[in-house]
């Protein structure tokens, strides 16, 4: 049985998906128990709800795992807290391997979600389990959250320059990677960079979707001010805000983008390109 935290998110969904394609018995941590069925219905044996800021919950959610994905809420400041209760539950129950769902870079301070995330990596090191590490580049999914805007309107808005460099990474690329972690011998001890093969800037990233599309595609920065106005009405509370505002300055002057060696070499295959993943959605549209 492996459990994952986080389950019901997009991350958990496809982690979830990739695990059961190869046919593996899952037990999913979610968080209300509206996401139970949801979950149940991907084809997941077990689904629980609870919160993982509950270190009993996630303690008894760890009861009779092997191995256990630590997909920790997106922005959550409460994540080092989150990642020892987890590492706790994994002792306790002698779980035999560990998989953190970390993020590429997580040394960089300016970003708090990816500095708390090396703060949970340094405590794995410390805490004798078996571990491996997974450090994803912004997935390629990201975009989605403007498909309306892209379709209705030929406008892709993003809040950083438009010359600003990305090498995202597809988030099915990723599950699968995390499937091969947990199912075959060999990762224990690793951190591994994954990364897209390409750092497209805004600018291309908008012709890509306007090629695969087949209709003109521009891209447009909103300011950090609009940006901060619209976040809200999304869902999003105050930490998340500011977190996001300062991963986007921290986007716009660095770039974000890594490596796809690592990534490739764990699929066997290349990375998928942006413009494969653009083509896989437009399929499942149509
Ligand atoms: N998005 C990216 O590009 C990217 C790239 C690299 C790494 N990551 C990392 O991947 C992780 C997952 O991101 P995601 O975008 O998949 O997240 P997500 O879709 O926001 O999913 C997070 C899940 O955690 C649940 N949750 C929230 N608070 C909880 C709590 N206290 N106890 C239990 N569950 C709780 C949420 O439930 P509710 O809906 O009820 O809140 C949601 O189902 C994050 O750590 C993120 O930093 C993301």
């Amino acid at each position: 049985m492996i459990l994952i935290t986080g389950a019901a998110g997009k991350t958990g969904r496809a982690v979830i998906q990739a695990l059961l394609a190869r046919g593996q018995a899952v037990r999913a941590l979610v968080h209300k128990p509206e996401q139970v069925r949801p979950v149940k219905e991907l084809g997941v044996q077990e689904v629980v709800a609870g919160d993982l800021c509950d270190p009993a919950a996630v303690g008894q959610a760890a009861r009779g795992s092997r191995a256990i994905y630590h997909i920790c809420p997106n922005m959550h400041p409460d994540e080092a807290a989150i990642g020892q209760a987890v590492i706790a539950a994994a002792r306790s129950a002698e779980v035999q391997h560990l998989v953190y769902h970390s993020v590429l870079h997580p040394q960089v301070e300016a970003m708090p979600h990816h500095w708390l995330k090396m703060r949970v990596e340094e405590q794995l090191f410390e805490s004798g389990l078996s571990y491996t590490i997974l450090q994803p580049a912004a997935y390629m999914q990201n975009v989605l959250a403007q498909w309306n805007s892209i379709i209705q309107d030929g406008i892709y808005p993003v809040p950083y320059g438009v010359e600003t460099r990305l090498g995202m990474v597809d988030l099915d690329d990723v599950a699968e990677a995390a499937a091969t972690v947990l199912t075959e011998a060999g990762h224990t001890g690793a951190t591994y960079e994954l990364a897209g093969a390409e750092a497209l800037s805004q600018i291309e990233v908008a012709a890509v979707l306007a090629d695969c599309l087949g209709r003109p595609v521009r891209v447009e920065t909103i300011g950090i001010d609009r940006w901060k106005q619209r976040a809200p009405a999304s869902g999003l509370g105050i930490y998340q805000i500011k977190t996001l505002v300062k991963m986007f300055r921290y986007y716009e002057q660095h770039d974000f983008w890594g490596n796809p060696h690592v990534l490739g070499w764990l699929l066997d295959r290349p990375p998928t390109p942006f413009a494969a993943f653009v083509k896989r959605v437009k399929c499942s549209q149509n």
